[in-house]
């Protein structure tokens, strides 16, 4: 028998080496690096060019292709996340942490697919079908045309699908698959690769959408999402805070719709509700004025939404000061801090910083810097900024303000909501349509000067 040479794979990206190390050279994860047996491990077969193939057939880029037919669930969120409703013989990644909420969600798809025509099957790989039922019988669902399957050999569930042909499958979860030809545990990188592309060939072949499930996970031996974001056509990953009801389904590729789409819900005792309008619910805990928080209008996909920054700075007992950042990035908060004290003279030096977004957002847009800055200053001062006002811009080193995109959508939400002013930079497009009174400054030095007094 020829011999089997080693090899592993990290399971965080996938990355496959020949010998194990503690950290993975392409991504940089810790203890993410395991053994896997080799797809084949017989000897090199002859070069795929030496034998002649079937010829492909090509066509030109011209020609007229109709927009794919869509299906529409009625959950508005969920629709507009995926583009707009379900595109036929799609393959779908779902993923996000253990228990927040993919089977909840994915459970009240299935269901809302049903209702909208669509033969559906959700088969679960983790949870029994009594357990299944239990779950849609809290949901209200009980009576959905949803068939369950409570299986995890892929070969099997694969052959019933061919005899089924439904519409759309759910597969929960795919680091639970088993594909029998595969000679790893499920859940290693061979096994959860070799599921998704079965299933993502079966829908390719069979014009059947398949939505799998995909956990993240930190734990070595089971590899997370990520290994299998590449074959499929979208990627939705469900995000969120355990403390928090708030769950945000976020599109991170999508070959049939724009990225970065997002859908807000919230958990509650009969499952998912949707939240039509986020901002109102991210500012509903809102208090009276208080320094260190401030409104920041931020644009989620395709839509504003307003949330709150609340900044802490006290002196630091420690020789290091803290840098603590929730729901924003720590290498951006360094570097507003380090321009407030090389363009603006305010140093954070022997003071601790802590930044938090409400609500359990994630925010990433360059331009809530203005806001950051704003909270900030504000904590550091002591002195609240109008409660009345929205803030957002772009900072650049040289400590210059730059306007963002979408101002107006930005701007005619915050008076959607009830405020009165914005604390912008200059230029942009904004201004005389939305009847916000603007405070905007060409630099953070200026913006110190109208917003706090001298600075
Ligand atoms: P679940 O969908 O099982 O998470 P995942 O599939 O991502 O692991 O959801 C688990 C959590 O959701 C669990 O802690 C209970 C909570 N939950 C509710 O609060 N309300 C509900 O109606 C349901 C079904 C679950
Ligand atoms: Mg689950």
């Amino acid at each position: 028998m020829a011999k089997s040479s080693k090899s592993f794979a990290c399971t965080e990206c996938g990355n496959v080496t020949s010998k194990w190390s503690g950290r993975c050279e392409a991504c940089g994860s810790w203890n993410t690096i395991v053994e896997e047996t080799p797809l084949s491990s017989g000897p090199a077969k002859k070069s795929l060019g030496a034998s002649r193939g079937r010829a492909v057939s090509l066509t030109d880029l011209g020609g007229v292709e109709s927009p794919p037919p869509r299906t529409s669930c009625g959950l508005d969120e969920l629709d507009r996340v995926l583009g707009g409703g379900l595109v036929p013989a799609s393959a779908i990644l779902v993923g996000g942490d253990p228990g927040i909420g993919k089977s909840t969600l994915l459970l009240q798809a299935a269901a809302a697919f049903a209702g909208a025509g669509l033969k559906v099957i959700y088969a679960s790989g983790e949870e029994a079908s009594a357990q299944v039922r239990m779950r849609a019988r809290r949901l209200g669902l009980a009576q959905a045309s949803v068939q369950l399957a409570a299986e995890t050999n892929l070969r099997d569930i694969l052959t019933t699908l061919e005899t089924e042909a439904p519409d759309l499958v759910v597969i929960d979860s795919i680091q639970t698959m088993w594909a029998d030809n595969v000679d790893s545990a499920p859940g290693s990188v061979a096994q959860v690769r070799a599921a998704a592309h079965e299933l993502t060939q079966f829908a390719k072949r069979r014009n059947t959408s398949v939505v799998m499930v995909g956990h993240v996970t930190k734990e070595g031996q089971i590899a997370g999402p990520r290994v299998v974001e590449h074959m499929v056509d979208t990627v939705l990953y469900f995000e969120g805070d355990r403390g928090h009801q708030f769950r945000i389904l976020r599109s991170v590729k999508n070959r049939f719709g724009p990225a970065d789409e997002i859908g807000v819900f919230e958990m509650t005792g009969q499952g998912l509700a949707q939240v039509p309008n986020p901002s109102a619910l991210f500012l509903s805990e809102r208090g009276d004025p208080s320094p260190g928080s401030v409104v920041f209008a931020g644009i989620e996909g395709t839509r504003p939404v307003l949330c709150e920054l609340q900044a802490l700075v006290a002196p630091s007992p420690h020789s290091q000061p803290r840098r603590s950042v929730v729901g924003w990035d720590g290498g951006r908060l360094s570097m507003i801090l380090a321009v407030l004290e090389a363009r603006c003279g305010i140093p954070f030096a022997g003071l601790d910083v802590y930044l938090n977004v409400a609500g359990g957002l994630k925010i990433s847009e360059p331009a809530a810097d203005l806001a950051v800055a704003a909270a900030l200053l504000s904590a550091r001062e002591d002195v609240a900024v109008p409660a009345e006002s929205v803030v957002f811009g772009e900072i650049s080193l040289s400590g210059a303000l730059r306007p963002v995109g979408q101002t107006e959508n930005r701007l005619k939400e915050a008076q959607k909501l009830g405020f009165t002013s914005a604390i912008t930079p200059k230029g942009g497009k904004a201004g005389e349509t939305s009847g916000l009174s603007l405070t905007q400054s060409g630099d953070l030095a200026a913006f110190v000067g109208e917003v706090f007094g001298a600075g």
